[in-house]
Order: structure tokens, then C-alpha cells, then sequence
């Protein structure tokens, strides 16, 4: 693996912070992130020895560059922070639209080219979208935008950044992820033909693949147990 640490920017919670800990119970060196500083070195400590936090606001991304300065060199890089904006066009809040737009749309390439020198031949990108971009919900229209941003955002990071690889995993709705548990979704295991949800140790696996595998370059990946042939 090349050199450097694997840098996690939504690693305080959720999917981010599970994969934190598997790059760390592997022996790697991580940084997790998310807006507030004191919470992701909180968040690094509970994870364990070896692991660092730093705060930034992804939807404000002049602010990245400098957040990031003190950044070493980085062997894996993940880019998985949301917040999520619910937001029915009929009632469509123009403010909280732009927020989550900027942070995938902007606020993802904006860590990129800050981090580009600190990249090497071998490295690896992994940007997370969702299947919200190809199965709404009442409310989607920004998360089902931006997830289908990341899909394209890929081809342009390969063909630009080479050979660096850059790959996308849409998940389906995680079922034992914190804003999922709890909320009823056998309507979601009812449209999956697997008969179950997907989990966050599956999505954790498959970010490993497209992270390790040297042939995984420019590619979307769907984790989500088949939902879309339903
Ligand atoms: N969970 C699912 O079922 C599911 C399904 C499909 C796709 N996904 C995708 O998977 C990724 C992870 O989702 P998740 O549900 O695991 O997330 P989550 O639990 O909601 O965690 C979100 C992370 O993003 C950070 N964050 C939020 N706003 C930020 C901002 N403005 N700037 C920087 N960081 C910010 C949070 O950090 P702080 O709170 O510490 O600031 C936290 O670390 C997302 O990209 C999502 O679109 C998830």
C-alpha cells in the first residue's frame, strides 16, 4: 500500500467511521474528519491509538485548503460526509440545497486538488454516492442530484488525476447505520431480492475492494443486494 496515512472525511460517524476502523485494526495509520474539531478528535481517540481528528466544513470549501495543511502524506482517501437535506420542491429551502451541494459537488473535488500533492501513483480515491440517485424518495431531489454528481465526478478525476484511481459506491439503504436504524424499512426488504438490508460491514467490504484492488479505476459500484431489479 503506498505510503501515508487514510484520511476519512465524514469518518466521525456512520459508514465513515466504520471504515476509519477497519483501515485501523489493519495497522494503518487514519485521520478521521467532520465539522467540529474537538468532536473528531473525540471520535479518533475512541477509535483508537493511532488515529487523529480534524474539523472542517466541507460546504464551505475555501476553508479546506487550510484545515488540511498540516496533512502528511495519504495513501487511501475517502470521501464520505452528508448532511442530509430534505427538501420537497414544493416547499424547496434554496439555503439548505446549496449547503449539500457544495459539499459533494464542490467541497469533494475541493479536498482532492488540496490533497493532489500529497497523493502518490499508488493511492486510491473512494467517494460515496447513494441509490437515492436512481430511486427517489419524497424529499430526494438534492441527495438523488449530488449522488448522481458523484457518478460523473469520477470520470473527470480518472481521465484528469491518472494514474491515481478514483472509484464511487452507491450503497442502498443501510440498515444498521445510525440514521437508518430503527426506522421502519420492510418496505425497502420487500423490493430487495436478496430478503435483507444491506449492512454497514457490507459497504465497509466493498469500499476495501475499490480502495485495494489495482484494476478498480473510474468505476460506480452498487452495494444494495439487487434492489434496483425489484
Ligand atoms: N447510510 C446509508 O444508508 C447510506 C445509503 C446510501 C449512501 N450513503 C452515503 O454514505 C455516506 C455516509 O453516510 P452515513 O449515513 O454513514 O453518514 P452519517 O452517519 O450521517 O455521517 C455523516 C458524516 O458527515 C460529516 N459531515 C456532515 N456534514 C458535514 C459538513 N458540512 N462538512 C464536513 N463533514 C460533514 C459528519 O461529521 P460531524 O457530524 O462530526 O460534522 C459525519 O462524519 C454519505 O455520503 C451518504 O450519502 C449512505
Amino acid at each position: 500500500m503506498a505510503e501515508g496515512s487514510v484520511l476519512v472525511v465524514g469518518g466521525t460517524a456512520g459508514l465513515g467511521r466504520e471504515v476509519a476502523a477497519h483501515y485501523r485494526g489493519a495497522g494503518h495509520p487514519v485521520i478521521v474528519t467532520g465539522r467540529d474539531a474537538d468532536r473528531a478528535s473525540a471520535v479518533a481517540a475512541e477509535i483508537g491509538d493511532g488515529v487523529t481528528g480534524i474539523g472542517f466544513d466541507l460546504s464551505k470549501p475555501h476553508t479546506i485548503a487550510a484545515a488540511l495543511a498540516d496533512v502528511g502524506p495519504v495513501s487511501r482517501l475517502v470521501l464520505a460526509a452528508i448532511s442530509r437535506d430534505n427538501n420537497p420542491l414544493r416547499e424547496y429551502k434554496i439555503d439548505e440545497a446549496i449547503e449539500l451541494t457544495t459539499m459533494k459537488l464542490v467541497g469533494y473535488p475541493e479536498t482532492i486538488h488540496t490533497l493532489i500533492d500529497r497523493l502518490s501513483d499508488d493511492s486510491s480515491v473512494l467517494l460515496f454516492g447513494g441509490r437515492a440517485k436512481d430511486r427517489p424518495y419524497p424529499g430526494s431531489t438534492t441527495v438523488t442530484t449530488v449522488n448522481g454528481g458523484i457518478s460523473s465526478l469520477i470520470n473527470t478525476l480518472v481521465t484528469e488525476l491518472a494514474p491515481i484511481r478514483f472509484n464511487a459506491i452507491h450503497p442502498g439503504i443501510t440498515g444498521d447505520s445510525p440514521f437508518w436504524a430503527g426506522k421502519p424499512l420492510d418496505h425497502v426488504v420487500a423490493r430487495t431480492p436478496t430478503g435483507r438490508l444491506v449492512t454497514m460491514t457490507d459497504v465497509v467490504d466493498a469500499t476495501v475492494f475499490l480502495l485495494e484492488n489495482p484494476a478498480m479505476n473510474g468505476e460506480n459500484l452498487y452495494v444494495d443486494g439487487g434492489w434496483m431489479l425489484m
